[in-house]
């Protein structure tokens, strides 16, 4: 039985060890893995490559993804969703291990409602999956955002300046509330909560008041500006979201809190070098399980599930549970972190 394993959307660390524990699970049972290159570009194109025990034996470490990705989406034009039906048929694929983030699931899902035989696997450094309680790249990435803040720290003391850190997110405020708790922030800005400038400038002045001559705050890039640059200045990807990097939030806030406060202030995007670098321990080992285990639902024949994340262990629910609501960050959550980041005086 042939088994193609691709990977879509955005990359982030975890996707090789995805990769290496489907593929090597998939060998264990008996099937074939057939790796697809570049996510869903790569079934319309049929770009296949080998994967067995040999090719994956060393990706554990390595960031990225061997197999490349897209953010194509085939139900974008009608010609490419006909082309994709008759590619599935061309690459004689008895099922299929779709290994990705909201979008690439969503096709994943349409794909199931029209009888293919595919499992997902949940993925994005932004943990803003339903239906799996952590996503793989996430650790990682918040990993490389408290490394920043601890090296901007330094800059900032020496020089007595106010640094915004922008890191992504796109609707949740994952990355931004767990690298700003980690790397002790002095201000967090998530996109589920609305900032308070006032509030948050008062409290950088009363810091500087009381002795502490700089501030760090880390603010995730999906938040709102009162005034949005036009949209056609904006580039979007196939699934129709924003290059949120382009909206250059970590520069306006930068601006608005230096005129706010008069203290000199800088910003650093540290953008993709977030998704790269090597997987930390709990993202290989998680990244691995879920692959495990969406190759055994190839076996078990449960078409239609997702691998997922509950408490400790690893168990399959509903493809469409993973595309739910996007899971944002609770506003009780954030306002427990703000007893620890804003200090009473
Ligand atoms: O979807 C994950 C994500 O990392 C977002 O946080 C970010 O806005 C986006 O990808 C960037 O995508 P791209 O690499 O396509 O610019």
């Amino acid at each position: 039985m042939r088994v193609g394993i691709l990977t879509g959307g955005g990359d982030c660390p975890g996707l090789n060890p995805a990769i290496r524990g489907a593929t090597l699970r998939l060998i264990r049972e008996g099937y074939e893995p057939v790796g697809i290159q570049r996510g869903w570009r790569g079934v319309l194109d049929q770009l296949t490559t080998p994967l067995n025990a040999d090719i994956v034996d060393e990706i554990i470490q390595q960031g990225g993804t061997v197999l490349g990705t897209s953010r194509t989406n085939p139900f974008r034009k009608e010609e490419d969703t006909k082309r994709l039906f008759e590619s599935l048929e061309a690459l004689r694929l008895d099922a299929l291990i779709a290994i990705g983030g909201e979008d690439t699931l969503g096709v994943a899902y349409k794909l199931h409602q029209h009888g293919v035989q595919v499992v997902g696997v949940p993925k994005t450094m932004d943990n803003d999956l339903s239906g799996t309680d952590y996503t793989f790249g996430f650790d990682t990435a918040v990993g490389v955002a408290v490394e920043a803040m601890d090296r901007l720290r330094d800059t900032a003391r020496s020089h007595a300046r106010v640094i915004v850190l922008e890191v992504m997110g796109r609707n949740a405020g994952w990355v931004a509330l767990y690298s700003g708790l980690a790397g002790g922030a002095d201000w967090i800005v998530i996109p589920e909560v609305e900032n308070d400038m006032d509030e948050m400038c008062d409290y950088i002045c009363a810091l500087r008041s009381h002795g502490k001559v700089y501030a760090l705050i880390v603010v995730a890039e999906g938040i709102e500006m009162p005034y949005e640059p036009p949209q056609e200045n904006l580039q979007m990807d196939a699934f129709g979201h924003i290059i949120l990097r382009e909206r250059g939030i970590g520069a306006w806030l930068a601006k608005e809190v230096e005129n706010r406060t008069g203290f000199e202030t800088r910003y650093a995007v540290i953008g993709h070098v977030q998704r790269g670098g090597p997987p930390t321990m709990f993202d290989r080992v998680l990244a691995t399980r879920l692959g495990s285990k969406a190759a055994e639902l190839v076996t078990q024949r449960q078409f239609g599930k997702l691998a997922s994340l509950r408490g400790t262990e690893i168990v399959a629910v509903p493809l469409q549970d993973a595309l739910a609501e996007s899971k944002r960050v609770p506003v009780e959550l954030y306002e427990e972190i703000k007893q620890i980041f804003k200090r009473s005086y």
